[in-house]
């Protein structure tokens, strides 16, 4: 058989599948940048620049038994994170970054022609995971602050309709959806996940919900806050009937021993990662004001670890592309509900004055 005709084998479904566009890794930028790989400064995945607690560096160096499968019922994983959550370990369950839990939902509820609304522009793996499943994904456009329209979104619900994709933060808008908002969209009795990935910078949760919502499913991760994206590893708070058909259907083995171990030791040093999470909402708040300083520059008010950013003047890739040759990694968006604009991760305070210091100096190019 020629290689077109195992081409012609892939399911007609996925012929325009485009993929994710990944955030790039340095090592891949070699002879691109104009500065040593090792200073390139990283702030287009809004993972946590301080890096994780020094404690999972120390266990997992002398971790003993890498041989040995990890627990397929997440047993200890779900009961510390019980503890974590203040929600009892039958409705949690744990996946390889949240992202994999994305997947199973979509796994279990959607059947060819369910519908599931999005409230776009939201966090792009949600498109992503429904371009692998057989539903129909129902795009509901944010209002030009990147609200919620709660009552578009009801409006958009059919007799097809099986699930309700909510972000708060959001990414990569930074905006988060009120409480009673929420309470409001779970009030349709259909099934809602709110992905709460930013929690910690956040504050605000509707995770205790959980057991009084048969319908509310809410996603977390330790990507951001607790600085594991290598690592990845997320979690779920389900009605329990949902956790357990979940722990039936996900493969036996997705998260990793050193998840877990890292899970533990993150948990132990709270303190310590809370503290670098006040520093990045301190840093997100200094960086907003200097991005405002700039005045060919719209930041949006952000309560996550990164700031939206429209390019007033100059264009949004461009501007990226420049920030790249220099070291600087972000973000662009130009989509019809993204234009022209960026996404910037809160960094250390030495990369804000990068930033600023390079975005000065581009100002000219950019404008002109
Ligand atoms: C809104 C949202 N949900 C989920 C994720 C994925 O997190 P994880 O690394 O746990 O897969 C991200 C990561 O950027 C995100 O922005």
């Amino acid at each position: 058989m020629t290689s077109e005709g195992i081409e012609k084998l892939i399911r007609p479904g996925l012929a325009n599948f485009v993929g994710y566009a990944a955030s790039k890794s340095p090592e891949t930028l070699v002879g691109k940048v104009e500065v040593p790989i090792e200073e390139i400064i990283k702030l287009d995945a809004n993972e946590n620049p301080y890096g994780c607690s020094p404690r999972v560096n120390a266990a997992l160096a002398t971790y003993p038994d890498l041989n040995i499968y990890p627990d397929s019922g997440q047993t200890e994983l779900r009961e510390l994170l019980q503890e974590y959550t203040g929600v009892s370990s039958e409705h949690i369950v744990a996946g390889a970054g949240s992202d994999q839990l994305i997947d199973l939902i979509l796994r279990l509820f959607i059947e060819p022609g369910d519908e599931v609304i999005n409230c776009v522009p939201t966090f792009a793996m949600f498109r992503f995971f429904m371009g692998l499943h057989p539903g129909i994904l129902v795009e509901v456009p944010r209002d030009d602050n990147f609200a919620v329209r709660v009552n578009a979104v009801k409006a958009a619900i059919t007799k097809k309709t099986k699930i309700i994709l909510l972000a708060t933060p959001n990414n990569p808008t930074g905006t988060i959806i009120p409480r009673r908002e929420i309470l409001e969209i779970l009030d349709t009795g259909l099934p809602v996940v709110v992905d709460e990935a930013y929690y910690e910078f956040y504050g605000e949760t509707v995770a205790p919900l959980v057991g009084q919502y048969e319908n509310l499913i809410v996603l977390r991760t330790f990507s951001k806050w607790a600085g594991l994206a290598g690592l990845r590893i997320g979690y779920g708070m389900f009605p329990p009937k949902i956790a357990d058909f979940l722990l039936r259907i996900k493969e036996p083995y997705g998260v990793n021993v050193a998840a877990l171990v890292a899970v533990r030791e993150s948990l132990k040093d709270r303190d310590y990662l809370m503290e670098k999470v006040k520093v990045i909402i301190a840093e997100r708040e200094r960086l907003f004001e200097e991005l405002k300083k700039l005045k060919w520059l719209k930041p949006f008010p952000s309560q996550a670890n990164f700031i939206f950013c429209s390019v007033l003047n100059g264009k949004a890739s461009e501007l990226q592309q420049k920030l790249q040759k220099k070291g600087v990694l972000v973000r662009y968006f130009d989509q019809p509900l993204l234009q022209n604009s960026l996404r910037i991760s809160v960094g250390k305070p030495e990369h804000t004055d990068t930033l600023i210091r390079v975005l000065r100096e581009l100002e000219g190019e950019i404008n002109g």
